[in-house]
């Protein structure tokens, strides 16, 4: 990264600034590292809470591990093909909230649900409060990875319990202009990530740890564990 940037010629043919480099690399350490080893982290704690779920989810690895051979490493295809890590990967995101809500400018005047929100006006859009809402997920609190497979019926319960409705209102990367251009290479990175710790790890928690959002979603602790590598891996 680092190497592209001082490569580049940019716009006006001078490149970029020391400065202006400075500030990619901060921002995408901090967007990038932070944001993607805390939803590994709490992904680990969830399935760690949910042997049903993590039970499934070995399943579904360990039958992409039995068509391939001992040393081949994953495809785009054998990513394609893991639906229940998908719904891992959206109820960790959902109910992690690792990115709180998102800062807004009114560029006129708003009229939403009898307010105004006046222009220039910053508002805070909240997406944990949209993810933790009852009307759009049913036992909004619980970890349940299967609300996401299609047709569950399970995923909402507001008027529509269409999986479509759902999506509208899941926004753990944020929406317009400036969602988070690493949303899908997080979820990749999460699921690879899945895939190598369930098939090759099994764990247990080395301490009780607990999830707080203040001043971020984090573990108190960082979550700590005992890995141990799996004989049949
Ligand atoms: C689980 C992982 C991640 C989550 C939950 C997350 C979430 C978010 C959110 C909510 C925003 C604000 C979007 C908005 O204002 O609408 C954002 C912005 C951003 N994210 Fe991510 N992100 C993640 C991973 C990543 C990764 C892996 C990268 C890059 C490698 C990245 C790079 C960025 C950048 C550069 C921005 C600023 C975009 C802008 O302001 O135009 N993020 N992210």
């Amino acid at each position: 990264m680092l190497a592209a940037l001082l490569d580049e010629e940019g716009d006006g043919g001078g490149g970029f600034s020391d400065e202006e480099i400075v500030d990619f690399m901060v921002a995408l350490l901090v967007a990038g590292y932070e944001t993607t080893s805390t939803i590994m982290t709490l992904a680990v704690k969830f399935l760690t809470e949910n042997p049903c779920a993590l039970a499934e989810l070995k399943e579904e690895h360990a039958e992409i591990r039995a068509r391939k051979g001992e040393a081949e490493t994953l495809q785009w295809d054998d990513y394609k093909s893991m639906s229940f890590t998908q719904c891992v990967v959206n109820e960790t995101l959902r109910v992690a909230n690792i990115i709180s809500g998102v800062f807004r400018r009114a560029m006129r005047d708003v009229s939403i649900k009898g307010y105004t929100i006046p222009k220039g006006w910053q508002v805070f859009a909240s997406l944990r409060a949209v993810h933790m809402d009852h009307n759009h997920f049913k036992d909004a609190r619980t970890f349940n990875p299967w609300r996401w497979q299609a047709n569950s019926g399970s995923s909402s319960s507001s008027s529509s319990s269409s999986s479509s409705s759902v999506i509208n209102v899941f926004t753990p990367f944020g929406g317009g202009p400036r969602r988070c251009p690493g949303a899908e290479l997080a979820r990749v990175e999460l699921s690879v990530f899945l895939h190598h710790m369930v098939t090759r790890f099994s764990w247990v928690p080395a301490e009780q740890d607990k999830l707080v959002f203040f001043p971020t979603t984090r573990t108190q602790k960082r979550y700590p564990i005992i890995v141990e590598r799996r004989d049949d891996s």
